[in-house]
């Protein structure tokens, strides 16, 4: 393992602490379930708590919903359904989103601590890119309601009906922005189920539909770990199940709704190649793989794990890529200057540690920053990984941490072979000076989102899914909403 001196560490040029305060708000110690318009306790009156990866430190406990729960909600959701909301005309259901995207902004600063302070991503992101998009995601749907014979021309459209929702941990709040703005602006209700490490900007958001006066049991909120997720898929009473997550849980899932006429889409695992050649502009290219892996902690589906750097340009690329690592800060994701904020969890950073040391037993070479860590919380430094083989696990395999794969190409089509040699298909990303390259590349990838000369860049507009292991359907733009409509 190779490491460099972080130039910033003892420099008088460091930066000094910025701290993004907490106390603009107050976190409840306990939350319940939000069903049927009402924050409820679990049947059983089981809790658990969430902590802060940064500190772990217990922020509140949050009720755990078991079978019955689901139950409840299920059938709120779906009075809901049968009484108001697919009965109401896109124009008022559309009002609705518009508040709801607007009390989004008017809580942002609030929204954005929490969901640093619950997942421990840098404040940076979560006010800069999480929040914002969350909020854009429901003005644009807002949109949308009132506009769908546009969206579908010369068909009639209606809802499907109730929606089962399940999100994961990497972004909370703009998952829940994701599932739930299409679902209701389509004339559907909704039973989320938020990730277990990351409950409370869902919470957060049931809060900001009672605010929105969100009729009852249109929006239901249920807080649990892998059982309550499970125990919704099994609920015979939704029409429809939208899950992101593990590629392992949505095969699951796939296989309980197998003789169900349940409708389904996954937004599963991804293992993108950012694929840099010898004519791009080199500097850019590497702030392109910074964002492309570090950009929260790595915990990104559609993440550029894989580097692939044309032969010509590997040793200035890696070099350069090095030097701007060694300015990567790691630490309190509530420091305004934090670029890489704490690891969601203990068992993923347990995940990802494994991982560091498959990789070498593998005979990769590790190379790791050597910047200040806290001594708390679940930090990783920045890491990539050099002379690794198509066939290393961890080429093939989603780690969901800081932690970069670096191979060589030397023509385009052996790039192509490379990127394309995955059970993935989420990403992928060129960057080169040639529009042409720019095709052929975006042609040659099988992956739902290719970027040109840029990376992890999200718009309400355009749609986002994958290929292959990476799972079914899209979300945003108007191929978001076909999963959320029946057509004749
Ligand atoms: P996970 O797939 O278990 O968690 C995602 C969501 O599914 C959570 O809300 C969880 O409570 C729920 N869930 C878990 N088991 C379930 C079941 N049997 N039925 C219904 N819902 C269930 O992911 P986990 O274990 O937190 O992370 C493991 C790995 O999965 C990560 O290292 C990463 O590689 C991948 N992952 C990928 C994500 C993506 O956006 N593509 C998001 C989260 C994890
Ligand atoms: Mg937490």
């Amino acid at each position: 393992m190779t490491e460099i001196k972080n130039p910033t560490k003892g420099s008088p040029w460091g930066y000094a602490p910025a701290p993004e305060s907490s106390d603009h708000f107050k976190l409840k110690d306990q939350y319940g379930l939000l069903i049927g318009g009402k924050f409820v306790a679990a049947v059983s009156g089981k809790r658990f708590a969430t902590i802060n990866p940064a500190t772990e430190k217990v922020l509140a406990h949050v009720a755990d919903a078991g079978e019955k729960d689901v139950d409840k909600a299920v059938r709120a959701a779906r009075t809901a359904y049968e009484k108001v909301w697919r009965k109401m005309s896109g124009r008022e259901r559309g009002k609705y989103l518009y508040r709801i995207a607007r009390i989004i902004q008017e809580r942002s600063r609030e929204l954005a601590v929490v969901e640093s302070m619950d997942g421990g991503k840098p404040i940076r992101e979560s006010r800069d890119v999480d929040v914002p998009l969350a909020a854009a995601h429901f003005f644009y749907h807002a949109g949308w309601a009132d506009k769908l014979p546009y969206a579908f021309p010369g068909k009639a459209v209606r809802p499907i009906g109730v929606a089962g929702q399940i999100i994961p941990w990497n972004f909370p709040l703009l998952m829940v922005a994701w599932k739930v703005a299409p679902a209701l602006a389509c004339g559907n209700t909704v039973v989320l189920k938020p990730a277990e490490t990351t409950p409370l900007t869902a919470l957060l958001f049931a809060e900001i539909c009672q605010e929105a006066e969100l009729p009852d049991g249109v929006f239901n909120c249920l807080t649990g770990a892998g059982a309550t997720g499970a125990a919704l898929v099994k609920h015979s009473g939704l029409d429809k199940i939208a899950f992101t997550g593990s590629t392992e849980v949505g095969k699951a899932i796939q296989k309980s709704l197998a003789a169900r006429p349940t409708k389904l889409t996954l937004e599963l695992g991804g293992k993108a190649a950012n694929i840099i050649f010898e004519d791009a502009a080199i500097d850019q290219a590497v702030e392109g793989i910074v964002n492309g892996i570090f950009f929260n902690q790595g915990h990104v589906c559609c993440a550029g794990s894989r580097l692939l750097v044309q032969e010509s340009v590997e040793k200035e690329v890696v070099a350069k890529l090095k030097a701007r690592m060694a300015h990567l800060i790691v630490g309190d994701p509530l420091d305004k200057n934090t670029d890489i904020g704490a690891i969601n969890s203990k068992a993923q950073c347990d995940r990802i540690q494994d991982y560091l040391k498959v990789g070498q037993e593998e005979g990769a070479e590790l190379f790791q920053t050597n910047c200040p860590i806290p001594d708390k919380g679940y930090f990783i430094r920045p890491s990539f990984f050099t002379k690794v083989a198509q066939s290393h696990r961890i080429v093939q395999e989603e780690i969901f941490g800081p932690v970069l794969a670096i191979q060589s190409f030397r023509t385009l089509n052996e790039a192509l072979e490379k990127a394309n040699n995955t059970p993935y298909g989420l990403s992928g990303g060129v960057w080169t000076d040639k529009g042409a390259k720019i095709f052929k590349v975006t042609r040659g990838i099988k992956a739902g989102v290719i970027w040109a000369n840029t990376f992890n860049k999200f718009d309400p507009a355009s749609p986002f899914g994958g290929y292959k292991e990476s799972g079914y359907g899209r979300e945003g733009g108007r191929h978001g909403l076909r999963p959320y409509v029946e057509l004749s």
